[in-house]
């Protein structure tokens, strides 16, 4: 197939991405982590098993924690999409993304952007986990520095933040 062949297969894919209408034309068979990373220049999310094993290329479809690497781009037409680079508001980072630095909670950091939207779906659905529901949240995102436990205290610290005192609620 040449390339004015391969182009006619192109399909539209409209997709919010961070708040930003998005249209362009993608090949059918394109997966949804390299029309972020290529065409939108959206590198946080990392691809690193490419094989829906790590949870490094997770983002937010429609608030539900999913692994790009896994999804075809045309699957997510018309859905509404959060990667780490819509978390922070300008300057001010996210409090998930500020407690993963006060726990250092992060080390060669490639895992981070994947575990902060996973424990983002959490805390949208969950706003008080125990560090049993966030162990359970993340267990699909693997880092290979950190040993866990300081990432488990970013979250519970963020959802505290969040969240405000437990008898506020
Ligand atoms: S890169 Fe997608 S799950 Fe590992
Ligand atoms: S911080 Fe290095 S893989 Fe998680």
């Amino acid at each position: 197939m040449d390339r004015a062949q391969e182009q006619a297969l192109y399909v539209p894919l409209t997709l919010q991405v961070n708040g930003r209408s998005v249209t362009l034309h993608v090949a059918p068979w394109r997966l949804l982590a390299d029309v972020l990373r290529d065409d939108l220049g959206l590198t946080g999310l990392k691809v690193a098993c490419g094989s829906g094993e790590c949870g490094s290329c997770t983002v937010l479809v429609d608030g539900e924690a999913i692994r790009s690497c896994m999804m075809l781009a045309p699957q997510a037409h018309g859905r509404t999409l959060l990667t780490i680079e819509g978390l922070a508001a300008g300057e001010r980072l996210h409090p998930l993304q500020r407690a993963f630095i006060e726990h250092f909670a992060v080390q060669c950091g490639y895992c981070i952007p994947g575990m902060i939207m996973a424990a983002k779906a959490l805390l949208d659905r969950q706003p008080r986990p125990t560090a049993d529901a966030v162990n359970q949240a993340l267990c699909g995102n693997l880092c290979r520095c950190t040993g866990y436990v300081y990432i488990v205290d970013a979250v519970l610290a963020a959802a505290r933040e969040l969240a405000g005192p437990e008898d506020a609620a």
